[in-house]
């Protein structure tokens, strides 16, 4: 495995591997099983692996949240290694940020002003659209993959990679999850032992609205109260619980077609977000 620093030794070490499809994973570090998930889909469909390590200031909106990201680059390299990363790209701020950068790619619209959009401010989605806009550019692999559980920041990636006419394929991977159901994020380090029970509630009120969509409900707001209810439960109010289009983002009136519910709640002082994408099942009357 090699690691490289600079766009310039990027694309040197890209420049001989381009016979095969390259398939890069941006990350921000801190790496888990759920960036491993992520890596072994390139590894199986790839020649050459490229993963980015690099915690993206202009995509922070508290500065204590930047300080306060874990950065662990020996063990992240040694995971990289482990699932059979060929490059990784490993840059500083001054790389990807140098001295008169003025540049910013803003998404607009209710994919990317809504939820997280409006939760974290403005700058949260431009700074995710212009690194990641730097990073395909950079690397120009063919497939780039993202998880599931920021399904806002695939919807903004797809969105300027279709704006723009990024020539890549976006790859999403399913949600990894801990055994007891928790999605897997870098954040889930912060919660104490109580704070992580308790965060079980934000997959078990996905659970409830996806079981109530199967057996027949399409009401929004009743399937939206369902989650609310499993929240609050368990002492968690939610900054949101959304049903939306999956693409779009816009807001739905019903369980017509295929719906995103998203969450975000703080439990303790960590935010979490996490989702699931909902079917109506064809029992049950439907106006409940
Ligand atoms: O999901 C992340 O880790 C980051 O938002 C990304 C896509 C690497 C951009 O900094």
């Amino acid at each position: 495995m090699i690691v490289v620093r600079t766009v310039t030794d990027l694309r040197a070490a890209l420049r001989g591997r381009r016979d095969g499809a390259v398939g890069m994973v941006p990350t921000m570090g801190a790496l888990h099983e759920g960036h491993a998930s992520l890596f072994r889909a390139a590894r199986a469909a790839d020649a050459t692996v490229v993963a980015s390590v690099f915690v993206n200031p202009t995509q922070f909106d508290e500065q204590a949240d930047l300080a306060a990201y874990p950065r662990t680059e020996d063990a992240d390299l040694a995971l990289a290694e482990a699932e059979g990363v060929d490059v990784v790209f490993a840059p500083d701020a001054a790389e990807m940020y140098p001295s008169g950068f003025s540049t910013t790619v803003s998404v607009t619209g209710p994919v990317a002003e809504t939820l997280e959009g409006a939760q974290r401010g403005r700058g949260h989605f431009d700074g995710v659209a212009t690194v990641v806009t730097k990073l395909l550019l950079a690397a120009l692999p063919d497939r780039a993959y993202f998880g599931a559980k920021d399904a806002q920041q695939v919807a903004v990636i797809r969105r300027l990679v279709a704006d723009l006419g990024i020539p890549v394929d976006v790859v999403v991977c399913p949600t990894s999850r801990d055994e007891d159901g928790l999605a897997r994020s870098s954040r889930n380090t912060r919660l104490s032992p109580e704070e992580r029970r308790r965060a079980l509630a934000i997959p078990r009120a996905l659970e409830a609205v996806a079981d109530a969509a199967l057996a027949g409900l399409r009401d929004i707001e009743t399937l939206r109260a369902r989650a609310v209810a499993t929240l609050e439960a368990s002492g968690i109010h939610p900054e949101y619980v959304a049903l939306v289009d999956p693409a779009s983002f816009a807001p739905v009136t019903r369980l017509d077609r295929p719906v995103l519910v998203a969450i975000a709640a703080r439990v303790g002082a960590t935010r979490l977000i996490d989702n699931t994408v909902v079917v109506a099942g064809d029992t049950g009357t439907g106006d409940a």
